[in-house]
C-alpha cells in the first residue's frame, strides 16, 4: 500500500507503535534505545508517566481558551523561565514549535531594533520557514563562519538586528563555539545595537550538563527561544524576552496572532517538565552519563583508530569517523540491532533522554566495539 504520508522528509520503514523512557517498539515489538530522543525533544523519556499524567489532568481542565484570555498556566510557566534563565521581569510567549519560536524572537528584535538584517553562524539551524529558513529568497540571513574570529572583520554590524547564536549545533553535526570567538561577536553586536538571541530549542533543559546551552559562556542574551524538550514530545515552544526588551515592546509595541498561543495545557506540560527535571536532579545526573558517555567514547577511540574526534556537552554527544562510508556502516547496523542514533556525512550523533542508564550506554559502546573490529576483519578478508 502507498505511504498516506505526504514525503517532506527521508522515511525509514519501521513503523514505531509505542514508546517508554529510552525505548521505542516497532510494529514487531522489536525494541530500539533510542539515542535521538525523538528529535531531540524528549529529554525525560517518552511517555514519562509524569507528563503523561499531568496531561490527563489538564485535558479536564483547560486545553485552550483563545489569544484574548489571561490563563494561570501560561503565566506560572513564563515566571518559572524566566527565572530559570536568569531573566527575570522579563516576559515570554508560548507557541507550538521551535521555528514559530525563533521566528517570533526575530521579528521582535527586527522592530525594536529597526534594522532588519540576522546574523547566524554559517552551520546552525534556525527554522522551516520564515526568516530563520535557509533559502537563496531569505537574503536578511547572514552567514559567519564557524569558530572563525577573522571573519569578524567583515560582517556589517551595523544593520544586523539579532546574532542568532546556538550555544551547541546538533543538525549539523555536534559542534561546540569556542568562547572566545562568541565574546568576539556578541561585543562587536552589542556595540552597534544589535540583540542576542540564544536558540536554545535543542540545547534547552539539560541537554547539555546545565539548564541551558548559553550557561556555559559568559553573556545574557537579550532573547531566548526554547522548544522541543520544553513539551518533552508534546508541541510547545516559547520566545523569552529581558526587562529591557520587554520595556522597548511596551513603547513600541506590535500585534502577533497565532490560534494556538500560550495555550494552557502545553504550558501545563511545560510547567511539569521543569518541575520533573528539579525533583529528580536531572541536570547533573544527565552531565554525569554524558561524562560516563564521553569516557567510554574515548576507551574505544584507543581501541578503533576509524573514530578520527569525540565532540560532547553533557548528553549531546558525537563520534566522527575516518569516511562517511564507515559511519553509514555502523549507522544501519546499530539500527537492525536495536539501536537508534543520527547519522551525518562521517557523524554519529548521540542525543538520548537524560534519564537514560548506563547500562544502556554500555550496550551501545560494546556493540559499535563489535560492528568496528567485524568491518576491519572483513576488510582484512578482503585484502587477502
Ligand atoms: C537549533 C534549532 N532551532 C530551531 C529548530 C526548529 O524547531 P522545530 O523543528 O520544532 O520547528 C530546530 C529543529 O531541529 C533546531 O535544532
Amino acid at each position: 500500500m502507498k505511504n498516506p504520508i505526504i514525503p517532506l522528509y527521508r522515511q525509514s520503514d519501521i513503523l514505531i507503535i509505542r514508546s517508554e523512557n529510552c525505548f521505542v517498539f516497532d510494529s514487531d515489538n522489536k525494541r530500539y534505545i533510542d539515542f535521538e530522543s525523538g528529535d531531540w525533544a524528549s529529554n525525560l523519556g517518552h511517555s514519562n508517566p509524569k507528563i503523561n499524567e499531568r496531561i490527563k489532568q489538564q485535558v479536564d481542565i483547560l486545553i485552550h481558551d483563545g489569544l484574548r484570555f489571561r490563563n494561570s498556566e501560561s503565566e506560572q510557566l513564563s515566571l518559572k523561565l524566566l527565572d530559570k534563565l536568569g531573566l527575570t521581569g522579563g516576559q515570554c510567549a508560548f507557541l507550538n514549535s521551535g521555528s514559530e519560536a525563533v521566528n517570533l524572537g526575530i521579528t521582535i528584535a527586527k522592530n525594536m531594533t529597526g534594522k532588519k538584517r540576522v546574523l547566524k553562524m554559517d552551520c546552525s539551524y534556525l527554522s522551516a520557514f520564515g526568516h530563520g529558513q535557509i533559502s537563496d529568497n531569505n537574503s536578511d540571513l547572514i552567514n559567519i563562519p564557524f569558530n572563525n574570529t577573522d571573519s569578524i572583520s567583515n560582517i556589517d554590524f551595523h544593520e544586523i538586528a539579532v546574532f542568532v547564536f546556538e550555544p551547541g549545533n546538533a543538525s549539523s553535526l555536534i559542534k561546540y563555539p569556542n568562547a572566545d570567538f562568541i565574546k568576539a561577536v556578541a561585543t562587536e553586536i552589542k556595540k552597534h545595537g544589535g540583540l542576542i538571541m540564544a536558540n536554545e530549542v535543542t540545547t534547552g533543559f539539560g541537554r547539555t550538563g546545565k539548564w541551558f546551552g548559553f550557561q556555559h559562556y559568559d553573556y545574557q542574551p537579550d532573547i531566548v527561544s526554547v522548544g522541543k524538550a520544553l513539551g518533552n514530545g508534546y508541541p510547545i515552544s516559547g520566545v523569552v524576552i529581558s526587562s529591557r526588551i520587554s520595556e522597548l515592546f511596551k513603547e513600541t509595541p506590535f500585534r502577533y496572532a497565532q490560534s494556538h498561543q500560550n495555550d494552557a495545557l502545553g504550558c501545563a506540560v511545560g510547567l511539569e517538565v521543569i518541575s520533573t527535571i528539579e525533583e529528580q536532579d536531572l541536570i547533573s545526573k544527565g552531565f554525569e552519563k554524558g561524562t560516563y558517555f564521553k569516557e567510554k567514547l574515548i576507551q574505544l577511540q584507543t581501541k578503533h583508530p576509524d573514530i578520527v574526534e569525540i565532540r560532547a556537552r553533557g548528553l549531546m554527544i558525537a563520534i566522527e569517523l575516518k569516511t562517511t562510508e564507515i559511519a553509514d556502516h555502523i549507522y544501519n547496523q546499530l539500527i537492525g540491532y536495536g539501536f537508534l542514533v543520527g547519522f551525518k556525512e562521517k557523524t554519529l550523533r548521540f542525543i538520548p533522554s537524560l534519564t537514560i542508564e548506563l547500562k544502556h550506554i554500555d550496550e551501545l559502546i560494546e556493540m559499535i566495539d563489535i560492528i568496528i573490529t567485524g568491518l576491519n576483519i572483513q576488510i582484512l578478508n578482503q585484502c587477502r
